[in-house]
């Protein structure tokens, strides 16, 4: 294995930037546990990515589910694989809004990376890395004041679950806008993933473990479109740059870029 490189695993990386950062580290020289919830799926994209000469394995993974997150760890810890970056990639942009929605895409964008950390915490190696695939739609400044008192500064971890819950039963209750929620499940879910970001870092420093958030752009995966400005090649970069920093690197950081971006 050369310098710099180690074992990294994805989540959500059968397509998409999911794929693509599986692809790039692989070309570095890295160990790839490419994860995804589907098997059939993972393990075809895990093949194509083999077939292109890289050190690519296949576990299922779907971050929604606290069984199938522990059955990955327990596998792990069984072959004594250490991690030296973790990728929390899987994410959705479901169609509609309704308390349904919102349920699931909590469970999906904030919850599953919440889970996945800390199930694969004891895994990592000393200097790992730990990247949170954002969006630039978690920007606080495009929120009022009152929503961005809740996230900003960050509230303990417990706080920012039962937040998220909160929109979720408010969704439910039909009083998400008396209580100043955006009508996007998907925007409050990044900016909890943000707010956790925050929390693990500093909480994670002792253990000389970088966190960070990155936001890829809008980028031409299923979940972009077609229109989307930007290469998946492109989207990638900046999860990548994230998951090689050196041990000096930045912590508890929002990147678009390679560059810092507000919270
Ligand atoms: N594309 C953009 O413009 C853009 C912009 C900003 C941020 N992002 C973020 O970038 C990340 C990757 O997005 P993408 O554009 O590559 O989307 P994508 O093409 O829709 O891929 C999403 C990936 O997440 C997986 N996934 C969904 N639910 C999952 C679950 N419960 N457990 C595990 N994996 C699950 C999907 O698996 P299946 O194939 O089985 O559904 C798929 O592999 C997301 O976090 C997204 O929010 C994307």
């Amino acid at each position: 294995m050369k310098q710099g490189t180690g074992t990294v695993l994805v989540t959500g990386a059968n397509r998409g930037l999911g794929l693509e950062t599986c692809r790039q580290l692989g070309q570095l020289g890295w160990r790839v546990w490419l994860t995804a919830p589907d098997a059939a799926e993972g393990p075809r994209a895990c093949e194509a990515l083999r077939s292109e000469g890289l050190d690519v394995h296949f576990a299922l993974l779907d971050v929604a589910s606290p069984e199938s997150i522990s059955r990955l760890a327990g596998r792990l810890e069984q072959q004594g694989i250490r991690l030296t970056a973790l990728v929390n990639n899987a994410g959705i942009a479901m169609e509609g809004f309704d308390a349904h929605v919102a349920e699931y895409t909590v469970a999906v964008n904030f919850l599953g990376p919440l889970r996945v950390t800390e199930r694969l915490l004891p895994l990592m190696e000393e200097h790992g890395r730990i990247v949170m695939v954002s969006s630039a739609l978690a920007e606080l400044k495009d929120y009022p004041h009152s929503l961005q008192r809740r996230f900003d500064p960050p509230p303990s971890k417990e706080r920012l679950v039962a937040l998220e819950w909160s929109f979720v039963e408010d969704v439910r209750a039909g009083v998400y806008a008396d209580r100043g929620w955006p009508e996007s499940a998907y925007r409050v879910s990044k900016l909890g993933l943000n707010a956790l970001t925050r929390l693990l870092a500093e909480e994670l420093e002792p253990r000389n473990l970088l966190v960070n958030a990155v936001c890829p752009s809008w980028v031409r995966t299923q979940m972009g479109g077609p229109h989307a400005a930007r290469s998946i090649e492109r989207g990638a970069d900046v999860i990548v740059w994230a998951a090689t920093l050196p041990p000096e690197g930045p912590t508890g950081g929002f990147f678009r870029n390679r560059r810092p971006v507000p919270w």
